[in-house]
């Protein structure tokens, strides 16, 4: 299966895209933690990161196409993947299209995780990693209405959204996802 999970910062997406990739048994490719990591060991996507995912601002398309490209070339890729956090402006998203007409891939939904924004606040500040400050976390609220919001409309009008209430219980959220999944 070829999944994408959206939604703003805290909605839950990591949390849950674990739990499905154990479950579907498909390699999950976290856009966030990836780029986390790379700044901690200092790798070249990590030094170009850096600046971006410190201040909450997006990290260039350029980059984030580039990475998404070389990773679903990967062989663990091939029979299916879970993307969290990717894509998340409309370019990064036609550009997905692309590599998957490229590779002959068609994805299976996209998942939106649902949650009003100041639950997405409090979520966020309650986990305390570096890029978690308040100031951080709103700039990243910010940019996730403004670009990645127009991203679901892009997947609706394809008949490939996914609307999950993810204001529920971790176990309901999961629930409810697999249900609509199978359905
Ligand atoms: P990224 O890590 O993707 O940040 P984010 O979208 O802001 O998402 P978070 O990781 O903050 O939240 P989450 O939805 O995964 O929530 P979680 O499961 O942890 O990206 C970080 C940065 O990298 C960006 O700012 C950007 O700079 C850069 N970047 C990444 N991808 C990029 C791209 N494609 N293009 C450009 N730049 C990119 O849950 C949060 C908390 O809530 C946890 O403590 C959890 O236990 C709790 N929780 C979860 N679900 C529930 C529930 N149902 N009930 C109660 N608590 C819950």
């Amino acid at each position: 299966m070829r999944l994408i999970i959206l939604g703003g910062p805290g909605a839950g997406k990591g949390t849950q895209a674990q739990k499905l990739c154990q479950q579907l048994n498909i390699p999950l490719i976290g856009t966030g933690d990836i780029l986390r990591q790379a700044i901690i060991a200092q790798t070249e996507l990590g030094q170009q990161a850096q600046p971006f995912v410190e201040k909450g601002e997006l990290v260039p398309d350029p980059t984030m196409i580039e990475f998404i490209r070389a990773r679903l070339l990967l062989a663990d890729a091939a029979a299916g993947w879970l993307l969290d956090g990717y894509p998340r402006t409309a370019f990064q998203a036609e550009e997905l299209d692309f590599l998957l007409d490229d590779l002959g891939q068609r994805l299976n939904w996209a998942i939106w995780l649902e949650v009003p924004e100041p639950v997405l606040m409090s979520r966020s500040l309650a986990r305390k990693r570096p890029d978690d400050q308040p100031e951080i976390v709103q700039r990243r609220i910010d940019l996730f209405y403004q670009c990645t919001i127009p991203i679901m409309e892009y997947y609706e009008r394809r008949n490939r959204l996914l609307k999950i209430n993810a204001t529920q219980p971790l176990e309901k959220v999961q629930q409810e996802l697999l249900e609509k999944l199978h359905s």
